[in-house]
């Protein structure tokens, strides 16, 4: 197959086939495309779509954005996860207006020098903003391309990494750099998928060499296999007088810069604290949430501190903390457990 003829097919499969009338297509704004692509990075379509537009709402600009306090930033991200790259986006949006006069760059080698902005995001933006012929590379476009070329080098290694970056640049067509970037992203996420990939829906699986031996799925090549450890903590739910102890999370570290209940090291660390508070509390059914390095279980404790107890020394001095009202809670920029804690009707 020749290499026009991969490109050619890749874009009129995505003018048929491929996602149409998303939010952030049809527009060259490089504001909402890089946002787009930063919201997109770790995180699918369809969640997306809403807070891509709750965003938008509040912050229409790049100005507005930079002008946000971080605090605001994280709680309208707050449930996407990854947070590093809401921290990575207002400090960009901060670099656009005061080094480049609030426009972004024009050149997929000039956006990747901006915080959280890598290779692949920039040439996204580019190629979708001012049409520049330049190669993506992100998880799902490794998978297609490495089924497509039988490229069997080891992706867990930098050097195999940047031969397929070379492979990717081959392939690009000399036109229609934007639909064809999108008609990759489009097989990645919706045709050749990790298990089971819909060969038979895919407009390369003529020419597909991995297709061709007949495995797939071994495709692409990766060594290194994250084994996920595990943790035990607990949380404090605590509230006097209608009011819950909030506490910001330490940077670095897991959802730096959110809000989130007091951490103790264990259940027994917790309780053994508790013992001494007026009051009384119950726990809640542990909760289990996956983070890319650890599984975590958080074992929390509801207790009700009488409205005219006095508020125990330990909490008082609780580093980094606020007393806040519910409602003012659920505006706060917290980690996807506690939202779900404090949706309303979860507790009582
Ligand atoms: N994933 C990353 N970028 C995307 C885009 N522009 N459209 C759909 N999925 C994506």
């Amino acid at each position: 197959m020749s290499r026009g003829s991969l490109a050619a097919r890749v874009i009129a499969w995505q003018r048929s086939h491929g996602r149409h009338g998303l939010p952030w297509q049809g527009t060259r704004d490089p504001y909402r495309v890089w946002l787009s692509e930063v919201m997109l990075q770790q995180t699918q379509v369809a969640t997306v779509i809403d807070y891509y537009g709750r965003f938008l709402l509040r912050f229409p600009t790049v100005r507005e954005l930079a002008a946000a306090s971080l605090d605001d930033v994280l709680a309208l991200w707050s449930g996407l996860g990854y947070y590093s790259r809401a921290r990575n986006l207002h400090r960009c949006a901060r670099q656009v207006v005061a080094e480049h006069g609030g426009a972004f760059p024009g050149t997929s080698e000039a956006l990747a020098t901006l915080p959280g902005i890598g290779r692949s995001t920039a040439a996204a933006i580019a190629a979708f903003c001012f049409g520049e012929r330049a190669a993506i590379l992100d998880g799902n476009v490794k998978r297609v391309l490495a089924r497509v070329l039988a490229f069997d080098g080891d992706l867990a290694r930098s050097p195999e990494v940047q031969r397929l970056w070379s492979a990717a640049v081959d392939l690009l067509p000399q036109q229609d750099v934007d639909v064809y970037t999108q008609g990759l992203m489009d097989l990645g996420a919706t045709v050749c998928a990790t298990r089971q990939p819909a060969c038979l829906l895919c407009p390369l699986a003529g020419d597909c060499q991995a297709r061709a031996a007949g495995q797939p799925e071994r495709y692409p090549v990766k060594s290194r296999r994250s084994v996920r450890g595990s943790r035990v903590n607990a949380w404090l739910w605590v509230q006097h007088a209608d009011r819950l102890l909030l506490a910001q999370r330490p940077s670095p570290g897991v959802w730096a810069g959110l809000w989130s209940l007091p951490e103790y090291a264990s259940p027994e660390a917790l309780s053994a604290a508790a013992r001494t508070w007026p009051g009384q509390g119950q726990w809640l059914p542990a909760i289990q949430h996956a983070l890319t390095h650890f599984e975590w279980t958080l074992h929390t404790l509801a207790w009700q501190l009488p409205a005219r107890a006095e508020v125990p020394d330990a909490l008082k001095a609780w580093p980094a903390s606020r007393w806040v009202g519910l409602d003012e809670a659920r505006a706060m920029g917290l980690p996807a457990p506690l939202k779900k804690l404090l949706a309303p009707g979860t507790l009582r």
